[in-house]
């Protein structure tokens, strides 16, 4: 990771495990003064709980503060351009997290800026959520290498930083997808070069039965992401047979945990009794969020 992390490719897996174990020790920590002074600025396109809480808690815990900027303030790249916006909020903050709709954009907020950029979602990636994810799989499995990982669902946002993640800690990924549905060539291009140097394996199987068959993970993420309401109808048709629920859990390793990234569509791609299962630890996958933050906060602000 040099400035940004706008993608899990920025990371190495050397880097992905030093975060991990920063976030456990911060876990134990609780407070400090790490950060003291420094301000984060929130620019989001698009509405959050988890992202938006989880920051803001984070950098006061660090001694520092956020100021966050709704979509209708800033006006990104309609009020004003994008490398303005970057520019002007790297003269007040040390640091800028960003969720957009489109991945562009906050590759061009971070190209102008010259304070660190943090994507904190776009329509590529999410890798603040897989960092959680995965101190979350090492505290349940105790070791994220040779980890059997099953995505069912969308190939979206979060199955990208998923696989990349999976594949630089040395762990396996299968997505359950509809063909239609499949990530992007070149996404899938960069998973298996991430693949073949960590020893990972990544494949896709159509039919979620196969994917979780023997997984010591089950993971699932909403079929509309936010921007695609208009074909939430198509989706929920399109992905029928795709609902993680009681009976696909019981396929996967008796151990297995179930994970999502939260907010869930309850009755869709999650039974209920899913979310709620004993095995489900989409709490611990929330709260690792602040935790795993902190630890890049740490790393990326923390330097002058
Ligand atoms: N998981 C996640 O990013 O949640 P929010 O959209 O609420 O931030
Ligand atoms: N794929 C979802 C993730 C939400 C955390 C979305 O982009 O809306």
């Amino acid at each position: 990771m040099d400035k940004d992390l706008l993608s899990m490719a920025d990371l190495t897996g050397v880097e992905v495990m030093v975060l991990i174990e920063r976030a456990v020790e911060m876990k134990k920590e609780g407070k400090s003064r790490a950060l003291e002074g420094k301000s984060l600025a929130l620019v989001f396109e698009l509405p959050s709980l988890r992202t938006r809480a989880s920051f803001d808690i984070g950098m006061r815990q660090l001694g520092g503060h956020c100021v966050y900027l709704s979509p209708q303030e800033i006006g990104l790249g309609t009020r004003e351009p994008v490398s303005d916006v970057a520019r002007v909020l790297s003269r007040y903050a040390d640091g800028i997290v960003a969720r957009t709709r489109r991945h562009q954009t906050v590759v061009d907020l971070a190209r102008y800026a010259t304070a660190p950029v943090i994507n904190g979602l776009s329509d590529g990636e999410h890798p603040c959520q897989v960092l959680a994810d995965l101190l979350t799989m090492y505290e349940h499995k105790g070791e994220l290498k040779g980890l059997n990982i099953a995505y069912v669902g969308d190939g979206n946002n979060m199955a990208a930083s998923l696989s990349l993640g999976a594949m630089l800690v040395g762990a396996n990924l299968v997505m359950g997808t509809p063909e239609s549905y499949l990530l992007p060539v070149e996404m899938v291009k960069k998973i298996e070069k991430l693949a073949a140097e960590s020893g990972s394996t990544f494949s896709v199987q159509t039919q979620p039965s196969n994917a979780v068959t023997g997984a010591d993970v089950v993971y699932t993420d909403v079929w509309t992401s936010m921007g695609q309401e208009a074909e939430s109808e198509r989706r929920r048709r399109d992905f029928a047979g795709y609902q993680v629920d009681t009976e696909l859990i019981s396929r996967a390793d008796g151990d297995a945990i179930f994970m999502h990234p939260l907010p869930a569509h309850r009755g869709e791609e999650v039974a209920d009794e899913a979310m709620e299962h004993r095995q489900s630890v989409v709490f611990d996958q929330a709260e690792n969020r602040l935790h795993a933050q902190k630890a890049v906060l740490e790393r990326l602000l923390g330097r002058a």
